[in-house]
């Protein structure tokens, strides 16, 4: 398969330093002619590009080695593509992988970072969602740090995302109940409704924290955090004396990491609480046991998924600015290309 489908290579990149909530006029297209693949390299056509709350800390330089990206710089990213010209040893032709090939429609690989996927075993989207790396991030949670046991209860925030619609499904899979906190009426009828969650607490609905205590009368075994801030306070109230803390986000944090909240230590005293932090790159070790297992049940729909879409590259800012706002519902997504040519 040596066709190309554009002339041009499109990406996406910043037009000034973000500063606070990204902004869609923070990020322009560009075009740029389709590299070719030199000996040992591979050209991808890029299908699906995540968009991931880390992204934001990346493009601020607190995320990684690099340093803060300025003007004309494109953010990294993973995507989901196919190789259109290998001239790498391991991968074909029409191939289809996984790669950090950041906002753009093509990238060059030298076979680093990338990983082939196999859209017979689960749809192609999930290998940067539910089945990526948030999916790898909920098992870690769960299984490795919590090891959550039947009869527990998990409380989660952000209930709908890829990492915490995980949690509550790993979590009920292991026979305990899973309780969610999500920004919205809507939000939480998909968490209770399609994931099949217990419960879920609208965090905006004017009755919280007060309903958090009403959904939970006998406390939370597990809470796992995505939010920081003045929710992980909260939620450590209904925290059940000895129970675990999963540190696993900050995402009230990452547009200005100089609102951040401290957390009251006294309450951790109180409640006997353990918590652990949670890097996922710490257990890419797992990745293949954790898609063994999760890989049939997302094809055979026992684990559900919610995805936000938007069609594409052009509607990457503006899809990542609604990320970092809390307006996504479910995984954050571009699509930039067809599956199949
Ligand atoms: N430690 C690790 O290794 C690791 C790995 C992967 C992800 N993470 C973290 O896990 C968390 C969830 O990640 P995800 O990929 O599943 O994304 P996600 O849940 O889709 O993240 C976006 C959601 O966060 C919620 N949110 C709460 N407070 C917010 C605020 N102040 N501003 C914007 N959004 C807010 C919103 O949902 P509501 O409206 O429902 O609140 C929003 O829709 C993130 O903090 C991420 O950085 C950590």
């Amino acid at each position: 398969m040596t066709t190309k489908m554009h002339q041009n290579n499109n990406r996406v990149v910043l037009t000034a330093p973000l500063d606070g909530n990204p902004r869609p006029e923070d990020f322009k297209t560009i075009s740029e002619p389709i590299p070719e693949p030199g000996e040992g390299e591979m050209l991808i056509r890029h299908i699906y590009l995540s968009l991931d709350p880390y992204q934001r800390s990346m493009i601020a330089g607190r995320h990684g080695a690099a340093g803060p990206l300025g003007e004309g710089e494109m953010p990294g990213g993973e995507i989901v593509g196919q190789v259109v010209q290998s001239r790498h040893s391991d991968f074909t032709d029409g191939e289809y992988v996984r790669h950090f090939g950041g906002w753009q429609e093509y990238s060059l690989s030298d076979g680093t970072q990338t990983f082939a996927v196999d859209p017979e075993q689960a749809p192609l989207s999930t290998y940067v969602g539910v089945l990526g790396m948030p999916g790898l991030t909920a098992y870690a949670s769960m299984i490795e740090l919590a090891d959550v046991q039947a009869g527990q209860t998990v409380l989660v925030s952000a209930a709908h995302g890829p990492v915490g619609s995980m949690v509550g499904q790993i979590a009920m899979r292991k026979g305990a109940r899973a309780i969610g906190i999500a920004g919205s009426d809507e939000k939480c009828r998909l968490v209770v409704d399609e994931l099949g969650f217990s419960a879920c607490i609208n965090y905006k609905d004017g009755h919280y924290p007060g309903s958090l205590e009403d959904a939970l009368p006998d406390g939370a075994d597990i809470y796992h955090d995505n939010v920081g801030g003045d929710m992980l306070a909260e939620a450590l109230s209904v925290l059940k004396n000895y129970g675990t803390v999963i540190l696993c986000g900050l995402i009230s944090q990452y547009n200005d990491p100089s609102q951040a909240v401290g957390l009251s230590l006294a309450s951790v005293i109180l409640k006997r609480a353990v918590l652990k932090g949670l890097v996922v790159y710490d257990f890419e070790d797992r990745r293949q046991e954790f898609f063994d297992m999760m890989a049939p049940w997302i094809k055979d729909g026992t684990i559900k998924y919610l995805e936000d879409r938007v069609d594409g590259l052009e509607h990457a800012g503006s899809q990542f600015t609604r990320l970092m706002s809390g307006q996504n519902v479910g995984k954050a997504l571009v699509v930039i290309g067809h599956e199949s040519l």
